[in-house]
């Protein structure tokens, strides 16, 4: 692909020509790997999802965004409305770099509510003259029409004495009355760390400190912190920087996971157990949570990571969010599910009960491209049980569980085309009880897989081959007694 040079990278959309953005819609419209039931940029690149929020009878979705092409350019936001996380309305940008501060891009943050408006925190990203980065965090007010307006200045202008310009991502709550701003950042040790800030009025806003954990030398930042109370434990999400690969753990380029404890919001104290990973695929990062209109805490994430080239490159688009999923603690463990409301997108129900065995069987007349599989294993007697979707004589995205080791394992060496750099072509991970389900959903350029009803997550991008729409199931040795349940899904983004 051609190199993009600085100037291209941070055009404005605005003072591109119609013609332009005209022929990179019908190179994307063209694509392959259109989702049908993701959200995903019409043209360029998305990234994070930002200013989740349910305010007053909507949804409201908004994720980074630069239009020009599948490149980390210029940021916007552009945002999407909901009535129930599965049917969206784009709204279009919404915030947009057009001061002095947002020079580099309008970056991450969240929405809150305050006295009755909507309200964002967000970064703004500046590069001066030497290309020095300057990070400051402002707040936007969305008016009754929808139009949001900026805050004539940052509302914390520079990071703390001690930390960097890596300072971003604001995640906003209430508790009590009082505001908190999670921010990620930057120690002058180059270590990722969270620093918290608190206000009563939303404009004035008061350092505290930065939240102590174990984790002193974990990667060299900490991006997309979010921090909320889930069934009595306080859950710290955030997406460290450098971490090296441990076995089959840490596999990705950055990581995304959380801590889960107790919090003591005003000595800035976090007591908590290992790091864990939100989830075990190839393709996750940045997510941020969010409550639900019946208080369910709910994540959405970026199905993509930075630094990475993906085939859709080519077609002039990248990446997509994930399905939301809600979260709960059970017995002291994160469970994640996918929304109910997905149910909606569900036509043509197939079932099938039977065995699988060394022989591998196409499962006919199942297959499709865009579906939900729901898999339940009712008897295992198997060594290894192997799932394969989206395969053809060529192609085959295989799941590959190993009942004495409890392992699941992702391999995606046969998906069609890969992206890269990436550190292998399978993921795998141990499960804490047998295998007894998976639930899959699988777009047109995605796999995400839902294990032992919300035990852990898998989420990949596929770039497979249109005919490549095979589900077929068979064993090593011994067999396994299965039911398939599948749903051709349909989509409503507009
Ligand atoms: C994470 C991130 C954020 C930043 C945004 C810029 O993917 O690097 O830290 O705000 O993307 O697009």
């Amino acid at each position: 692909m051609t190199e993009w040079t600085k100037e291209q990278r941070y055009q404005r959309y605005e003072d591109v020509d119609q013609q332009t953005i005209e022929t990179l819609t019908e190179q994307v419209n063209q694509s392959k790997y259109r989702q049908i039931f993701h959200i995903q940029p019409k043209i360029g690149l998305l990234n994070d999802p930002n200013g989740l929020i349910y305010f007053k009878g909507n949804y409201y979705v908004s994720h980074q965004w630069f239009p020009l092409g599948p490149v980390h350019g210029l940021k916007y936001w552009y945002t999407y409305q909901s009535k129930d996380l599965v049917e969206f309305e784009a709204i279009g940008p919404t915030i947009k770099p057009d001061t002095k501060d947002d020079s580099h891009g309008v970056y991450s943050g969240s929405a809150f509510e305050y006295h009755d408006h909507l309200y964002y925190m967000y970064t703004a990203n500046h590069r001066d003259s030497d290309w020095n980065r300057i990070s400051t965090q402002h707040i936007a007010k969305m008016a009754k029409d929808g139009s949001i307006n900026k805050f004539p200045k940052a509302v914390i202008s520079e990071p703390p004495f001690g930390y960097t310009q890596h300072f971003r991502d604001p995640k906003v709550h209430v508790q009590n009355g009082v505001y908190y701003a999670m921010i990620a950042a930057q120690n002058i040790k180059k270590q990722g760390r969270i620093l918290q800030y608190r206000s009563t009025d939303i404009v004035n806003w008061e350092f505290q400190g930065e939240i102590q954990t174990n984790l002193d030398d974990f990667g060299y930042m900490w991006e997309c912190p979010d921090y909320f109370n889930l069934n009595g434990y306080d859950m710290l999400l955030f997406c460290p920087q450098g971490i090296d690969s441990e076995g089959e753990r840490f596999k990705n380029i950055y990581q995304s996971g959380y801590i889960m404890g107790q919090y003591d919001i005003n000595n800035l104290t976090m007591n908590h157990g290992d790091f864990h990973e939100l989830d075990y695929g190839f393709d996750f990062y940045a997510p941020q949570t969010f409550l639900d209109e019946n208080n369910q805490r709910i994540l959405i994430g970026w199905m993509g990571l930075p630094e990475i080239n993906y085939p859709s490159d080519a077609d002039g688009w990248a990446h997509c969010l994930t399905i939301p999923r809600v979260l709960t603690i059970e017995s002291g463990n994160l469970k994640q599910r996918p929304i109910k409301a997905l149910e909606k997108l569900r036509t043509n129900e197939e079932t099938a009960l039977g065995y699988a065995n060394k022989f591998t069987r196409q499962l006919h007349p199942y297959e499709g491209k865009q579906f939900e599989l729901i898999i339940d294993i009712l008897e295992n007697e198997a060594t290894e049980v192997y799932f394969e979707v989206r395969t053809s004589k060529t192609e085959s995205t295989l799941i590959t569980y190993n009942k004495r080791e409890q392992k699941l394992t992702l391999d995606r060496s046969e998906s069609g085309q890969l992206p890269g750099p990436v550190e292998g072509t399978t993921r795998s991970t141990y499960l804490d009880t047998p295998l007894s389900k998976l639930q899959l959903f699988v777009d047109t350029s995605s796999v995400e897989i839902f294990c032992n009803d919300g035990e852990l997550v898998m989420t990949t991008r596929i770039f497979t081959d249109e005919n490549a729409t095979g589900i077929k199931t068979s064993t090593e040795s011994g067999q396994t007694y299965l039911k398939f349940t599948k749903y051709d899904l349909k989509g409503d983004i507009k």
